[in-house]
């Protein structure tokens, strides 16, 4: 290899860079992913040899402006980037194999089309007749959107570019070749290529554009995840197997919060937006037993019921398991070391499983009450009254401390039907549509609820 050419070898599943070629990538553990690729390296002129050709602006003579947005026509979607599409921005919609992500696509496009702009649909892994096929089923016949089903990407691009269309998907980021780059369509440097053509144009012409990326089974985006940073959004698509329940977030957004969530329902209509998220994690069901809290979280600006589920089961092993579903295994053991050392209530010689209930990923501090109460109502074998929720974060001196927006948190309850919520007493005053338990350490909770 001549000297000034450098190489590295990249996993094509996670992105893992090493200078040795390895059979396993030490990150992500797959065999045989580790790629090669050879990067020059140029050398850098003398400086005071060159002659700048840009000049630098001051901040505060620029045209701050909000950029107009393209509503997507589904408003979950919209909620999710912020408001809609930007003019020339670029959207990586990461998400398994057969989450849906082609589906939510093309009713986008048909929904833009609808609303008279004219809609190009770049596929490289379906053809135009399977497309066409679902878009019937769907009721997506509409004029202004056009398909295109072909491998070659440059001649897609060049077509989106001289037809004016207003939006533009490129579907997948792993089904094309970059003519420029080494290698198979879907090994890193090809993907990294790709995504710099579709790039490259949907800036020149201003197109809105929206890449997707196949994501791995360990949850990577398998190989765009090197494509974070060329990129405006990061919209990941993500729902269990056996569940029809889809949420949409976005994990970098350029353009604005990534705290909202998009909440869609795959059926035989296609995607439907979930307008009462609450009800599909929490459906009311009084089975009566221990170990069963509702907290209420904030997810971006909504507010959901989220069921959160413990078991407590004796061990004669000096390990006891601790297996968390939707809350991560280190806040369950933190929360467990909580309640021993400042409710007395051990699981020192117990498996404790903990699950939240509809596939749900319980981010929010603020369920960390509703947490504490399902293991203690399950340590105890007592169950928790029905119509109690939970809003709090718990501290490790087991105090609970108060949440933002608890007055949203509790009308949602409210709403629901829930006729007490706990908070925190160092809650703000405000006016309550129901009764509000106010404590101040976890250990109230026993007294309140779980004494026999
Ligand atoms: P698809 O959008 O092709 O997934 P992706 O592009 O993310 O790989 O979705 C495929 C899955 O969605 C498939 O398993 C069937 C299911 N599906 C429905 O349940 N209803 C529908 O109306 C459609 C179009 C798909
Ligand atoms: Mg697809």
């Amino acid at each position: 290899m001549a000297k000034n050419n450098i190489s590295c070898f990249i996993c094509s599943e996670c992105g893992y860079k090493s200078t040795a070629m390895m059979g396993k990538c030490p990150k992500c553990g797959a065999w045989g992913t580790m790629e090669q690729e050879i990067n020059q390296i140029k050398t850098l002129p003398k400086s005071g040899l060159v002659v700048p050709t840009s000049v630098a602006v001051p901040i505060s003579g620029l045209d701050a402006e909000e950029k107009e947005r393209i509503p997507s026509g589904i408003d979950e979607l919209d909620r999710v980037l912020g408001g809609g599409w930007v003019q020339g921005g670029v959207t990586l919609l990461g998400g398994e194999p057969g989450v849906g992500k082609s589906t939510l696509l093309l009713q986008v496009c048909a929904a833009m089309a609808k609303r008279g702009n004219r809609v190009l649909y770049i596929s490289g892994e379906e053809s135009s007749g399977q497309l066409a096929l679902r878009g019937r089923r769907l009721g997506l016949m509409t004029d202004g959107l056009d398909l295109l089903c072909e491998s070659d990407l440059m001649s897609s691009l060049a077509a989106a570019e001289q037809n004016g269309y207003k939006f533009m998907v490129v579907d997948s980021v792993q089904a094309f070749r970059a003519d420029s780059e080494n290698g198979w369509a879907g090994s890193p440097t090809q993907v990294k290529g790709v995504a710099a053509m579709v790039v490259e144009t949907a800036k020149r012409c201003e197109i809105p554009t929206v890449l997707v990326g196949h994501i791995t089974k360990q949850g990577q985006i398998a190989g765009p995840k090197l494509l974070e940073h060329l990129v405006d959004v990061v919209l990941l698509f993500s729902g269990e197997q056996n569940s029809p329940n889809r949420l949409l977030r976005a994990d970098k957004n350029r353009y604005g919060s990534t705290e909202e969530l998009g909440i869609f329902e795959m059926s035989e209509r296609g995607l439907t937006a979930v307008n009462d998220p609450s009800h599909i994690y929490w459906n009311g069901t009084d089975l009566g037993s221990s170990g069963v809290a509702i907290a209420m979280t904030l997810e971006g600006t909504r507010t959901l019921a989220a069921e959160i589920q413990a078991l407590s089961c004796p061990t004669p092993f000096p390990y006891p398991k601790r297996t968390a579903r939707g809350v991560e295994v280190s806040r369950l053991q933190l929360l467990l070391a909580v309640l021993e050392r400042r409710c007395g209530i051990s699981s020192r010689t117990s498996d404790v499983y903990l699950n939240v209930t509809g596939g749900l990923t319980l981010k929010d501090p603020s369920a960390d009450l509703g947490i504490c109460a399902s293991l203690a109502s399950a340590a105890m074998d007592i169950e928790l009254p029905a119509d109690v929720c939970f809003i709090g974060e718990v501290g490790l001196a087991g105090e609970v401390r108060p949440s933002g927006r608890t007055l949203m948190r509790v009308k949602e309850a409210a709403r629901l039907g829930f006729k007490r919520a706990v908070i925190s007493r160092r809650t703000p005053k405000d006016t309550y549509p129901i009764d509000v338990l106010k404590i101040s350490a976890v250990r109230e909770i026993i007294d309140l609820f779980l004494r026999r």
